[in-house]
């Protein structure tokens, strides 16, 4: 008896994935590494050029991609980005909800300002693209979405209070989304990184106080890259997670074991 029939449950080839933040940091990541598995790209984010970069980096490796601007703060730019992917590509079958908003303040200072730029962004937007996403994969018989945590999905971190607030409200809203999105054949998981260079995290890295507090904490002893990511996302993506919905897999070389 053959369990697969020969078919390979990782193969995202031909899928649309729409990656917003694609245009930096570990978006630009899942980005290259659904357009080497084959897949058509949705890059999504406001800086036209960033994304124009991420466009051509898949095109030269052979792949397919294409660039669409939304501000995710924006409901109205939500919409019109989703109509005018489904309107070119038919269909979305993969969102990676990836667009994020860091901004380190003690506690104490945080001002309404910055909590409601880090909410718009972190917490707003993921839930109304989520939204948008997900009508257009019930009508066409499901889809997956991943939504983006943190290591501040599960710990404090400090001068992160809005931060961490929106990446443990992204758990909760994807196990929320898991259930009802269930029945529409629609898997939603989160990926929870732990410390990857980015353009978000390149001043903890440049500090050698803040970089020797995280490097000791990690057991694999270093930071992660997009290649560790690439990994996690493409199972989260494909077939062979059809069975798990409302998880969460940590890709933080260990960090939340100790
Ligand atoms: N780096 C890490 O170690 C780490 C760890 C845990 C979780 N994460 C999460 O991973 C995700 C990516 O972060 P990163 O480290 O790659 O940071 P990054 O390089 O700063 O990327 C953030 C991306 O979000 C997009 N974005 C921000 N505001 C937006 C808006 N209003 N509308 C549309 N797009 C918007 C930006 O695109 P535009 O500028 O083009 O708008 C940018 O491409 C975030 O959710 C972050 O919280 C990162």
């Amino acid at each position: 008896m053959s369990l697969m029939n020969g078919k390979n449950l990782f193969d995202v080839s031909g899928k649309v994935v729409l990656i917003t933040g694609a245009g930096s940091g570990l978006g630009e990541g899942y980005a290259l590494a659904f357009g080497e598995a084959g897949s058509t790209v949705i890059c999504a984010g406001r800086n036209q050029s960033r994304l124009d970069n991420t466009v051509r980096q898949i095109r030269e490796n052979g792949g397919a991609a294409k660039a669409y601007t939304v501000d995710v703060t924006d409901l109205d730019s939500i919409q019109a980005m989703v109509a005018a992917v489904a309107a070119d590509h038919g269909r979305i079958d993969v969102l990676v909800n990836n667009a994020g908003y860091e901004h380190i303040q003690p506690f104490l200072e945080v001002t309404p300002q910055v909590y409601d730029d880090i909410m718009n962004v972190n917490m707003k937007g993921v839930f109304f693209v989520a939204q948008e996403v997900a009508k257009v994969m019930k009508e066409h018989g499901g889809g997956k979405i991943i939504n983006i945590g943190s290591l501040g999905s599960f710990i404090g971190l400090a001068e992160s209070s809005v931060y961490c607030s929106t990446k443990g409200g992204v758990i909760q809203l994807s196990k929320t989304m898991a259930i009802e999105l269930g029945p529409f054949n629609i898997q939603v998981n989160c990926l929870a990184p732990g410390y990857f260079i980015t353009p978000m995290t390149q001043p903890f890295y440049d500090d050698p106080q803040h970089r020797q507090w995280i490097e000791s904490r990690i057991p694999l002893h270093q930071w992660g890259t997009t290649l560790d990511l690439a990994g996690p996302a493409l199972f989260l993506a494909s077939a062979a997670s059809n069975y798990v919905t409302g998880e969460t897999i940590k890709v933080d070389g260990g960090w939340l074991a100790s």
